[in-house]
């Protein structure tokens, strides 16, 4: 009986899914870790077969699927939706929903009912907000509410109004040492993760040799713990515009263009569909 039961805890472990603590013991580990934004239940699908580790539903789906100019517009609700929709193609998934603007700055009551959404609705594991020393007290009560929380510091785009664009944070000896410290407090809060958003690679290899909890960095170098990338970028969906810190792995719009104008060009001369496809 007992042989059974250690069996089975046995094979329940050997499938288990990630949990936060799966990614400090990868930091410990030296293994890196795989973030990707992931929008919908097809995108989500793909990540989860790659191997992805976690899946962020960014807020940046504002611009990379809804079309807006920036993350500001994005609403809660879209948000969930797009979660609900990336938990249904990804199962088994780690999963963070990015909390958009003005849902969690305004009150830290309407900030926890608004996280506790993103588990109680949408099936994520965890959330994500923006922002440092001025997050901890919201990040200090939303762990002990028993949110996990991943942070984000250096470039903020849910500030791109206050600071006039997207800069690179922490090119200052100030500004760096306001970084780390900041990434202390975080930790201290009991943050999981730290995303490190457009930051010089000496200033990001400092945090993660200093801090225990994983570091995920975009734009930040490669010495941080784990890497996320946005799902468009690195499949070349955008063909306008690379940003400097993406890698562009296929050229999907390339492909999809073609594939559309041979489409439109075969029903117009009548060679689609053909018998092959009727019924
Ligand atoms: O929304 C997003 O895509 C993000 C990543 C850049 C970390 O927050």
């Amino acid at each position: 009986m007992v042989f059974m039961y250690n069996l089975w805890v046995k094979n329940m472990s050997r499938k288990a899914k990630k949990t936060v603590c799966s990614f400090r013991n990868m930091k410990r580990d030296g293994e890196k870790i795989v973030m990707l934004t992931t929008y919908d239940a097809p995108s989500g699908r793909l990540a989860e077969e790659a191997g992805v580790d976690i899946l962020l539903v960014g807020d940046s789906l504002a611009m990379t699927v809804l079309g807006y100019e920036n993350t500001l517009p994005l609403t809660l609700e879209e948000s969930l939706h797009h979660c609900r929709a990336v938990r249904r193609g990804a199962p088994n998934s780690f999963i963070v929903g990015d909390m958009p603007f003005m849902t969690y700055q305004a009150s830290e009551s309407e900030a926890l009912k608004n996280a506790a959404r993103y588990l109680k609705e949408a099936g994520c594991n965890a959330v994500k907000v923006e922002g440092g020393m001025q997050m901890i007290p919201l990040f200090a009560k939303m762990v002990q509410a028993g949110i996990p929380v991943m942070g984000h510091i250096g470039l903020l785009p849910q500030q791109v109004l206050t600071a006039g664009g997207y800069k690179v944070a922490g090119r200052t000896e100030e500004d760096a040492d306001r970084l780390m410290a900041e990434a202390l407090a975080l930790e201290e809060a009991g943050a999981f993760c730290i995303v490190l958003e457009c930051l010089p690679a000496t200033v990001s290899k400092r945090i993660a040799e200093t801090v225990a909890v994983p570091t995920i960095g975009i734009g930040a170098g490669p010495h941080c713990d784990g890497q996320v990338q946005v799902f468009l970028d690195i499949l070349g969906m955008f063909d306008g515009f690379k940003p400097k810190h993406a890698k562009r792995y296929a050229n999907l719009a390339g492909d999809v263009h073609q594939a559309l104008s041979s489409y439109c060009q075969e029903v117009r001369e009548k060679k689609f569909p053909t018998e092959e496809h009727s019924f």
